[in-house]
């Protein structure tokens, strides 16, 4: 499948490199060519412009800073039925609340004939980056949070090119709640907390 990244930093780089390796043609695209090709010719991708990026894919990875998002997305066109991964987390680094309390929804009324699908937000870049993706002998659970079946399909084959196990996580509306998770595991991780121990396996209850 075509994909496109509008964003040529540590997440696209981190997700592309496994989706090249399994055989997806991928577009780097960055608001500096230079910097989008460096990312590309490093995980053997090509690149482009932002607007490249996102009439290239079928499906775009959307891996800018929350905060810039929606005045980047205004600049571009998504053709209808894109596929739109979120992955984004408006965190604010003060205090690792939500400056945005909906982002994926934000999105979705931003660019209302894409599908969104809220994905990859639970994990830092580093984790993304270095397959395998197994604990504890499983494979690294990927919520998904979107409201069109077959772009849920598609986000999920991407979560198993990576090892990963695509969890279903319901509706749009839902992302939300990951939204929220990922600021919360944040800046318990930040205090020292240990977010490992949070949720324990159900036998243990
Ligand atoms: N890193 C993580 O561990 C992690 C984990 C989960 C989710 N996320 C989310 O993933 C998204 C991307 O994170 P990242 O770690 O890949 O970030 P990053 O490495 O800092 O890369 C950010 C990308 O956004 C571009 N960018 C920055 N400001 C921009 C602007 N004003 N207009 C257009 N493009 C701009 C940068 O372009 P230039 O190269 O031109 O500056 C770069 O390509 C964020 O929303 C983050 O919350 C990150």
């Amino acid at each position: 499948m075509r994909i496109g990244t509008v964003g040529n930093g540590g997440m696209a780089a981190a997700l592309g490199r496994h989706w090249v390796r399994a055989g997806h043609e991928l577009m780097i695209g960055g608001r500096e060519l230079s910097r989008a090709a460096a990312t590309a010719e490093r995980i053997g991708a090509r690149s482009g412009s932002l607007r490249e990026a996102t009439a290239y894919g079928e499906v775009v990875l959307l891996a800018v800073p929350a905060e810039v998002v929606l005045e980047t997305l205004v600049e571009l066109e998504f053709a209808p039925g894109t596929v739109l991964i979120d992955c984004t987390n408006a965190l604010d680094q003060r205090d690792h609340s939500l400056a945005e309390a909906a982002m994926a929804e934000a999105i979705s009324s931003a660019v209302p004939h894409a599908h969104v699908v809220k994905a990859f937000n639970l994990a830092a870049d580093t984790v993304w980056r270095d397959a395998p993706h197994r604990f504890e002998g499983r494979p690294l659970g990927v919520p998904l949070c979107g409201d069109d079946r077959a772009a849920l399909e598609r986000v999920a084959g991407l979560v198993r090119d990576l090892g990963c196990e695509p969890v279903p996580a319901g509706g749009l509306a839902r992302a939300r709640l990951l939204e929220a998770t990922a600021a919360l595991a944040i800046g318990t991780w930040v205090r020292g907390g240990d977010v490992r121990a949070l949720f324990p396996p159900l036998s243990a209850a």
